[in-house]
């Protein structure tokens, strides 16, 4: 066992942060249960549709509706932002709580989620997800399919929607994965919506909310340059390197690593971001570690799906930081597998040769 610092693990500087109650003590997450349906054990996951729910926010009342909406005429979006805001202005006296509302986006479809498809799970991971491409398709960092944008639009369509129809609050901080699939989707969900000037959309790109680092080509982000060419306006945290430094060729980041990852991401956003209102565009595998992280249930996202979270974040004392392993070997073919068998990993054909399996690999 080895203790890893990763860079994007650094400590805040003392003059960013912006919950400076928090310096010294460690954050307890909990997601509050009530607010939206994706929380409740009795909604389904699998085949949930935001835009079919209103984005799952539950239709009742708060403790702050007989001050805010005497009349009854404030629609329940209105009504949800005054109680957040309730709940934070009730706590700074002790300013040992913060309450945030996080909206996850997983981004649509990529090359390589149609890849896998294409190939089946097995032959993909042994094998073709370690290329960065096919010569038709190219999915090292690989940008959105027809169907990705198609479901860009639809997410973009939908919070206009409800911005017009339903006084839905305007993000006030936007946060990206580095990997093109979502520095894309996030621009196509937001870019071109009329956001208030004191709202804007500038996402700003952090490495903790990247997709787990497997092997796979399609985890391997493009160089800062290239992403600041494409999109000037956006915005690096601090310390982001140039050249991809996280991403291995030949391992795979633990899941204790990314696990790791993910409260990391969620500390420094909370050290350094004294908003309330956050959209976060990432990955499945990331989403489901931020919510892990969040202490709620497992809900995964099909490509394009988002999930909405009212976060309570409190301080308790320092905990002592995890020591893990970051990386370990992934097992692969060099050629097309045969199959390959959930924890023994890929079975290769007899003309080709394996790496040792490794317990993420299938
Ligand atoms: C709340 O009520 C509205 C209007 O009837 C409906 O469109 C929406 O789906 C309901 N929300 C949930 C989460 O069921
Ligand atoms: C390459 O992969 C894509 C899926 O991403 C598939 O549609 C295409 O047919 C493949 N090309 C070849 C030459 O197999
Ligand atoms: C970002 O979105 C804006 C607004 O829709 C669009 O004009 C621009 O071309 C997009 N940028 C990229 C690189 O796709
Ligand atoms: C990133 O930059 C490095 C150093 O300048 C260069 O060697 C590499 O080819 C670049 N990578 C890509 C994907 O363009």
């Amino acid at each position: 066992m080895k203790a890893i610092a990763f860079s994007f693990l650094a400590t805040v500087p003392a003059a960013l942060a912006a919950w400076s109650a928090a310096d010294g003590k460690s954050i307890e997450y909990t997601s509050v249960p009530g607010f939206f349906v994706q929380d409740d054990e009795a909604t389904n996951p699998s085949g949930f549709d935001y835009s079919l729910v209103n984005f799952g926010l539950v239709n009742r009342t708060y403790s702050t509706d007989k001050r805010f909406d005497p009349k009854g005429t404030k629609s329940q979006w209105e009504r949800f932002e005054y109680y957040v805001n309730h709940l934070n202005a009730g706590c700074t006296m002790k300013d040992n709580t913060r309450y945030k509302v996080i909206f996850m986006g997983r981004h649509g479809e990529g090359w390589h989620n149609a890849a896998e498809s294409f190939y089946g799970t097995p032959a993909w991971n042994c094998y073709w997800a370690e290329q960065e491409g096919n010569g038709t398709a190219v999915w090292a960092d690989p940008q959105l399919t027809p169907a990705g944008y198609h479901e860009s639009t639809k997410a973009n369509a939908y919070f206009k929607d409800r911005y017009a129809t339903q006084n839905m609050p305007y993000f006030e901080s936007y946060y990206s994965s580095p990997l093109s699939r979502c520095t894309v989707t996030a621009n196509e969900t937001f870019g071109d919506i009329d956001v208030p000037s004191d709202r804007p959309f500038k996402p700003i790109v952090k490495e903790g909310f990247r997709e787990g680092m497997t092997v796979h080509t399609c985890n391997w982000r493009s160089n800062k340059s290239t992403m600041q060419e494409t999109f000037p306006f956006y915005e690096f945290e601090d310390g982001f390197t140039e050249v991809d430094q996280l991403w291995h060729r030949d391992e795979s980041e633990t899941s204790d690593a990314q696990n790791a990852r993910g409260k990391a991401v969620l500390d420094d956003v909370f050290r350094t971001d004294d908003k309330t209102w956050l959209s976060v565009t990432s990955h499945s595998g990331m989403i489901s570690t931020l919510l892990r992280n969040l202490n709620h249930r497992a809900f995964r996202l099909s490509t394009g799906q988002i999930i909405p979270v009212l976060v309570k974040a409190k301080l308790v004392d320092p905990v002592p930081d995890p020591t893990f392993e970051a990386y370990e070997p992934y097992s692969t073919c060099d050629a097309p597998p045969v199959t390959s068998v959930a924890g023994e990993g890929c079975i290769c054909s007899a003309t080709s040769t394996g790496l040792p399996p490794a317990s993420t690999a299938v």
